[in-house]
């Protein structure tokens, strides 16, 4: 109504409301590397249009006269509360599309009080993003020294992030044509790794400051986060250092969620990285029930990896995710927009989901099942 309201005035929204042409906006206005960066996959991206596709293969069965004018979206994860199940995934130096990088991206999200996770990559530093506010949760990218590893995890509990994504998928980095193509010379320059380089115990590992010796300090980010796979037995260190909930991100396969549940994990995030690690890894959809059939009833089930649409949130929760996390999106709108983006983004998805809620004759998030999809 806002917008019909607005459109009374002679006013436009600032760019498309349309989850899926966001994305051709978006190619539009940025330049080629910033914007490869955002929407690249692995490989062929057959993963990144696998994800898509997969969405297209279900379809809604809206339920009528349903007394469906009233309807509350609001749901808690894992001691979160959100006004819906949304919450913004990991994506790493973000200062690459727009200056304001995740700043301006925490505070899209607070004030509508969707939660964010930040990445371990962040432009910002974990302790500069937490003073935004806002409910907040913290990624890790497992690094290959302990120490590192520990001193992240102690700052962001320091700094109030209520619960740790160790991302499993990405310990050493796909071949992704669109970066490559582009040498990597956005983050070469060095655009925005100060959450890392801030931290006290990669600083000691240096020999000189990252300020000083810029080259040096990337070689140095990468050995320690990529090229050393992790086994099941190294969670307890991650227990041992993190008091809060733990979700494992990256889970494709039911035998992997059951051993996260046995291990005492928390919850899972069912994604493929939005298509952008294995080319010809099967669309994080399609594999979204049997996990939520194998381990829902023991820990939560989030999910990612192709969401664009109001609709395509309610087709996740009705296979059987507690909520979901939007990837490529809201970058868009950050790119085309900075904070106010973001928020034209969420705002519009966190709408159409509602409505698509409401037009299926469906009032709370329990009302929503398999007996919804076709
Ligand atoms: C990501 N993703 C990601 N994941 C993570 O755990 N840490 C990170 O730093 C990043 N960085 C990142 C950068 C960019 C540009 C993208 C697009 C993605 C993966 C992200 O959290 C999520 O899994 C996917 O983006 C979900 O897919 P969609 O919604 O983009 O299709």
């Amino acid at each position: 109504s806002e917008i019909y309201l607005q459109g009374l005035g002679g006013a436009t929204p600032p760019f498309t409301t349309d989850g899926v042409r966001l994305e051709e906006a978006a190619r539009e206005k940025l330049e080629p590397a910033p914007f490869g960066y955002v929407a690249g996959g692995a490989g062929s991206g057959a993963t990144v249009r696998a994800n898509r596709a997969a969405f297209d293969r279900w379809s809604l069965v809206p339920r009528m006269l349903a007394e469906a004018t009233e309807r509350d979206l609001s749901t808690t994860v894992l001691g979160t509360a959100m006004p819906a199940p949304v919450l913004l995934a990991p994506v790493g130096v973000q200062s690459i599309v727009h200056p304001d990088g995740e700043l301006a991206t925490a505070r899209a999200a607070a004030a509508l009080g969707v939660p964010m996770v930040l990445s371990t990559v962040s432009s910002y530093s974990m302790e500069e993003v937490a003073e935004v506010g806002g409910p907040r949760w913290f990624q890790l990218y497992w690094p290959n020294e302990p120490d590192v590893c520990a001193s992240l995890l102690h700052r962001a509990k320091a700094a109030g992030y209520e619960v740790l994504v160790v991302t499993l998928d990405t310990w050493t980095l796909a071949w992704r044509p669109t970066d490559l193509d582009q040498a990597y010379l956005p983050f070469l320059r060095g655009m925005g790794l100060a959450n890392i380089f801030s931290d006290p115990a990669f600083r000691a590992a240096l020999a000189a400051p990252p300020e000083d010796d810029q080259p040096m300090a990337i070689l140095r980010w990468v050995s320690l986060f990529t090229g050393q796979d992790k086994s099941w037995d190294r969670l307890a260190f991650l227990r041992e250092h993190w008091d809060g909930p733990i979700v494992l991100k990256g889970v494709q396969h039911p035998d992997d969620a059951r051993r996260a549940a046995d291990e005492g994990m928390d919850g899972v995030v069912v994604s493929n990285h939005g298509g952008r690690q294995v080319d010809g890894a099967v669309a994080a959809l399609e594999v979204l029930p049997e996990i939520a059939a194998a381990v829902g009833s023991r820990m939560s089930v989030l999910f990612d990896s192709g969401v664009r649409t109001g609709a395509d949130v309610v087709k996740a929760l009705a296979l059987g995710a507690d909520a979901v996390l939007l990837g490529r999106p809201y970058v868009y709108g950050l790119g085309l927009g900075g904070e106010a983006g973001v928020r034209h983004v969420l705002r519009g998805l966190l709408a159409e989901t509602d409505l698509t809620m409401a037009l299926c004759g469906k009032k709370s998030l329990s009302e929503v099942d398999s007996t919804l999809l076709r």
